[in-house]
């Protein structure tokens, strides 16, 4: 699949604290083949929103986390052919899936995926532009949401941008829905939790620079972007 090493991501995986996780990771690996139609009807319109506001240029360093089955990724890959874009899911067909999907829209692009869990980010610090993340946040306990934004935080350079979306609360007959549907089905559904997000962006030290609200037919999106603020501390600080 892709060239990620493994062996180095597996003992970081062991250290994570057991949630639906594993659950998560078949439901997931079950409905990738299908998953695309679904993110056609519910999740395109955000999508365009989050990389027009995302500030991803060609030639930059760009990861999307949970990818799901790719259709952001290969926005992002068409957006950066001479760059360089990673893209990780939970699940091991998602993963594969979004290689594929990515390899055929742009095969001279250089991309990379692998089954990683977020929760622990296999890279340097500082080291990505621009990170991506929609539609993760659900899926993950409070803790981990702190965790998993303090790793793409770490991963980010000082102003580089984090585009984040996620479900959103402001149509109530689709929170009721949502909440049936996340507790027959939690590891796929999860539950919302659009209005603690941009407080929890701001506790990792980014700061909140785009916020819109996006509906596609009954479903609707938060789409928020965030600035790595490293580089506007260390500038106040330093009196330039
Ligand atoms: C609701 S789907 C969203 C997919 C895609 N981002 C989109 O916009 O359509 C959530 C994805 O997050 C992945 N996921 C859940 N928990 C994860 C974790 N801890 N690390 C990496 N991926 C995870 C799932 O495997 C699934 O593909």
């Amino acid at each position: 699949m892709s060239n990620l090493n493994y062996s180095l991501l597996l003992p970081r995986e062991d250290r994570m604290p057991r949630t639906i996780a594993a659950r998560t990771r078949r439901v997931y690996d079950l409905v990738s083949s299908v998953y695309p139609v679904s993110t056609f009807f519910f999740h395109s319109k955000a999508h365009d929103c989050a990389l027009k506001h995302s500030g991803i240029r060609n030639g930059m360093r760009v990861l999307e986390v949970a990818t799901g089955s790719g259709e952001m990724f290969r926005r992002l890959v068409k957006a950066n052919p001479d760059g360089q874009t990673f893209g990780l899911d939970l699940s091991p067909n998602m993963a594969a899936h979004t290689l594929r999907v990515a390899r055929k829209a742009c095969p001279q692009a250089e991309a990379h995926t692998g089954a990683v869990d977020v929760r622990s980010l296999p890279f340097r610090s500082s080291s990505f532009d621009a990170v991506m993340c929609c539609y993760l946040l659900e899926l993950l306990s409070q803790d981990d949401i702190r965790r998993t934004l303090r790793e793409i935080r770490r991963v980010l350079r000082p102003g580089g941008k984090f585009s984040l979306v996620v479900i959103g609360q402001n149509v109530k007959m689709f929170n009721h829905l949502y909440t049936v549907g996340g507790s027959l089905v939690p590891a796929f559904w999860g539950r919302q939790v659009e209005s603690s997000v941009p407080e929890l962006i701001r506790e990792t030290g980014m700061r909140v620079v785009t916020d819109r609200f996006v509906r596609q037919g009954f479903y609707p999106s938060r789409v928020l972007v965030a600035e790595n603020a490293a580089a506007h501390r260390r500038t106040a600080r330093n009196g330039r």
